[in-house]
């Protein structure tokens, strides 16, 4: 039977095309129970999840509670503002507390790259990334790609735009990851300034006009301006931005006529999106949203099934 390899969701880099379509087709199965009247299941019973979030979340923190609860576990939420992080707590003590309380799953955001695994080398729980730093959001792109999946009913040879910030942008290297594995084609686009070097070695390619970018194009994925990743804006300012990488009307047109428009969140409109382009009935942005349940539900489901098989070996 093919499972996910290991404990952890760290990131999409390492994850087979195998394990990919697994997750997307469980997630398929959960959406089904999200439509049932009483959206639950026994699948987590017993078990303590821990949502430990550094870092602010509207979407990944409210529908990672949503699939905890639908999947019958014990739930615990942590926040940097509250606990004693704000009193000075480092994060390996921190660690070490929460071990003590014997959860099953940590589910963490941070804003330092590399969170994620340090927690996974020092605790017995499954974590699973919610976000770290720069590096990886693996549920965001899971779902990014769950959501592209439903609409276009493949993965393999889609052309798919990702554009903005993309140095700062773990949702872009995500994507980039597995849309790759899956034999999509990405191209990144952004002010020159916002594209690090040797970004070509995640498998993408990169196009300095947004034009260029964006012809043809089956998905175009919106990103935006991480403000809290850098000191200054670099750039000559958020107009220029707007005039040279945002999305309009006029833009939109160039892609291919079925392209589905696609957003993280939190958008910024008028910024990187217009917003009749956010509102167009090929704006898949909420849906994005409402699939990162479902989404959320299959990676606890199979990292659970691991937990099982470890705890039984
Ligand atoms: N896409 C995403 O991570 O959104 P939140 O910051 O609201 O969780």
């Amino acid at each position: 039977m093919v499972g996910l390899g290991d404990r952890h969701l760290l990131g999409t880099q390492g994850l087979s095309s195998e394990e990919i379509t697994l997750i997307l087709d469980t997630a398929e199965s959960m959406v089904e129970i999200g439509q049932r009247e009483i959206k639950k299941v026994p699948t987590l019973r017993g078990k303590t999840v821990v949502n430990f979030f550094y870092e602010p979340s509207t979407r990944t923190r409210s529908s990672f509670e949503i699939a905890e609860k639908r999947l019958s576990a014990d739930i615990v939420n942590f926040s940097a503002h509250g606990s004693s992080v704000s009193k000075g707590e480092t994060l390996l003590d921190t660690a070490r507390t929460l071990e003590a309380m014997e959860p099953n799953f940590i589910v963490i955001r941070h804003g330092a790259s590399g969170a994620a695994r340090f927690l996974a080398d020092r605790c017995r729980a499954s974590i699973i990334n919610a976000g770290d730093g720069m590096h990886e959001h693996p549920t965001q792109a899971l779902l990014d790609a769950f959501t592209m999946r439903r609409h276009k009913k493949k993965l393999a040879g889609l052309n798919v735009a990702i554009v903005g910030d993309i140095t700062h942008s773990r949702v872009a290297r995500s994507n980039a990851y597995l849309l790759v594995t899956m034999g999509a084609r990405v191209t990144f686009c952004g002010p020159p300034t916002m594209i690090p070097p040797h970004v070509e070695c995640l498998g993408a390619r990169v196009e300095r006009s947004m034009e260029k970018a964006i012809e043809g194009v089956d998905v175009i994925m919106m990103l935006r301006i991480q403000w809290e990743r850098q000191s200054r804006l670099a750039l000559p300012s958020l107009r220029e931005y707007t005039r040279l990488y945002g999305l309009n009307r006029r833009r939109l047109d160039l892609a291919h006529p079925d392209a589905l428009i696609m957003h993280p969140g939190p958008i910024n409109r008028g910024v990187e999106i217009a917003d009749d382009v956010a509102d167009d009935p090929r704006s898949v942005i909420l849906e994005q949203v409402a699939n990162g349940v479902a989404i959320r539900m299959a990676v606890l489901y199979l990292l659970a099934r691991n937990w099982d098989a470890h705890e039984a070996a």
